[in-house]
């Protein structure tokens, strides 16, 4: 089927991540005055950059948590009509017990977004290919906020990590799900989803349409939305716009190398070696990352990008890259099945993998994350990470992603997935990366399946926690003209 979207209406980082805009920051503000905010949001209206354009300087986005639209005085009929997940927030306890935010990673701990923090209402997400033309960028707006009663919570800094990596020295930002409709996509860029799983007002993977806040006709006088593709009676707030999922997440660098060194089983002739060997099954890709499944059992050094791959053919025993491995665990593939064995009915061999691709076609995330703080080490090098000492910098992940369903993708990944301890048959295991509950003791186990005898790692620490977050709607251009114009 032929899609079109409508990219002039569409924020760009919809479809872009700004690989070649470098430079970031995101700031989290507040609103005091609906009226005058409405008019600081009418004086960037034209800025914002839309998916039609690829920004070559500078890119600007707005996102609104639900407490945001409420502040702009959304009439309370159609700010219901969000998803209940957008409405109550990450920070809700239920919530928070779903995305098993708790101990160190409860909302109480949080550095913003939780109940002991400033309300965060707006999101200014800034981008420039310079840092001379981000800080031109972001000064031009905070300048601003004062004059339209704007308050400025956080500015979140962002850190470029040299060779593509995340600061625990592993190649991020390869595995991506393509677009429909965005462009022709060759055979080898899998998978390519239904637009609607990424974008409201789109047809999704159900063959149906996600849903999407809306205006009762009678509310939007100007006429500014377009009809609601199954109503008559309503206007789409949410075509062409979609949910932004915000997590800042600390990585413990210092930490995750000392026990890989420290209780590495992998075979390796040096205890460098055995670190590396065993970081990589954590996250199913060499730190240059070759994806395990395509690789020998050997160190690969060569830089790659590889994402054609599966894992019922290539590896169904885990033996390359465990089940309970990040890249694994957060996108199973074709291997989302609790048969773990081949059967010898290659028909039903094949049903099974078909079953699973097309399952994991619905639970899907447009990643668009930025890290922060300084790398422990410039090089990025593993034994150099390995060697340095604890340097006491702040530093992580801004995990950022875009999802067309809330629940349906982000929350069920992370739930069902990235941090359940029976994922693929584990029984006490959860995602090595995932902020994961410390305290208990419960699911801190990492399994490496080999012969003759797996490999358990136990009471692994946490080496990344929960300091921040939040759920935002990034609208279509119409839908920002129609919350500024709301009366
Ligand atoms: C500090 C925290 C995190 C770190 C260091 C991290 C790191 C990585 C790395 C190194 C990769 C492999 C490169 C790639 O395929 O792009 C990856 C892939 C991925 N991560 Fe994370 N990640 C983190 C948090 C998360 C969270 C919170 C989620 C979602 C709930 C997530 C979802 C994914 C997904 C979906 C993939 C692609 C898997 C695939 O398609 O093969 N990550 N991550």
């Amino acid at each position: 089927m032929n899609t079109t979207l409508e990219l002039e209406d569409m924020q760009g980082l919809i479809v872009r991540g700004y690989e070649k805009l470098p430079e970031a920051k995101f700031l989290l503000l507040q609103i005091n005055d609906a009226t005058s905010a409405k008019q600081y949001l009418a004086s960037i209206l034209g800025q914002i950059t839309t998916a039609a354009n690829k920004p070559e300087h500078t890119a600007l986005h707005i996102a609104f948590t639900a407490s945001g639209l409420h502040a702009l005085q959304l009439p309370p009929s159609v700010l219901a009509s969000f998803q209940r997940e957008f409405l109550e927030g990450m920070q809700e306890p239920t919530r928070a017990h779903i995305l098993g935010d708790t101990h160190l990673n409860a909302p109480a701990q949080w550095q913003w977004g939780g109940p002991n923090n400033g309300r965060v209402d707006l999101l200014l997400l800034c981008y420039a290919n310079t840092p001379s033309n981000l800080d031109q960028l972001c000064a031009l707006h905070i300048n601003a906020f004062k004059q339209y009663g704007i308050y400025l919570i956080k500015t979140q800094e962002t850190e470029t990590i040299p060779r593509a990596k995340e600061h625990f020295g592993f190649r991020d930002g390869i595995s991506k799900p393509f677009i429909e409709g965005l462009k022709n996509y060759s055979e080898q860029e899998k998978p390519v989803i239904k637009a609607g799983e990424f974008i409201l007002g789109y047809e999704n993977e159900y063959e149906n349409y996600t849903s999407s806040p809306l205006v009762p006709l009678s509310e939007d006088p100007e006429n500014i939305l377009p009809i609601y593709i199954k109503s008559n009676e309503h206007k789409d707030l949410g075509k062409n716009g979609t949910y932004l999922i915000y997590r800042q997440m600390t990585q413990d660098v210092p930490g995750f190398w000392k026990y890989l060194k420290e209780n590495s089983k992998e075979p390796a002739n040096t205890n460098e070696e055995a670190a590396i060997k065993l970081g990589a099954k954590m996250v199913g890709r060499w730190p240059e990352g070759a994806p395990l499944v395509l690789s020998s059992e050997e160190i690969d050094t060569n830089p790659s990008t590889e994402n054609n791959f599966g894992y019922w053919k290539e590896d169904p025993e885990g033996m390359k890259c465990p089940f309970g491995a990040h890249i694994r665990r957060n996108n199973p593939r074709d291997f989302l099945l609790t048969e773990r064995s081949q059967s010898t009915n290659l028909k039903l061999n094949e049903k099974r993998k078909e079953v699973s691709v097309e399952m994991i076609r619905k639970h899907q995330i447009l990643r668009r994350g930025r890290s922060f703080g300084k790398p422990l080490d410039p090089s990025m090098e593993p034994e150099k990470l390995m060697a340095a000492s604890d340097d006491g910098v702040f530093r992580g992940l801004h995990f950022i992603c875009l999802a067309g369903h809330i629940s349906r993708q982000f929350e069920f990944i992370l739930n069902a997935w990235s941090k359940s301890p029976t994922f693929s048959g584990l029984y006490n295991d959860s995602d090595p990366l995932g902020a994961k509950q410390a305290s208990d003791h419960l699911d801190n186990e990492f399994t490496c399946p080999a012969a003759p005898a797996r490999r358990k790692y136990r009471n692994m620490p946490q080496f990344t926690q929960l300091v921040g977050g939040a759920y935002f709607f990034l609208p279509g251009i119409k839908a920002l003209q129609y919350i500024i114009k709301t009366p």
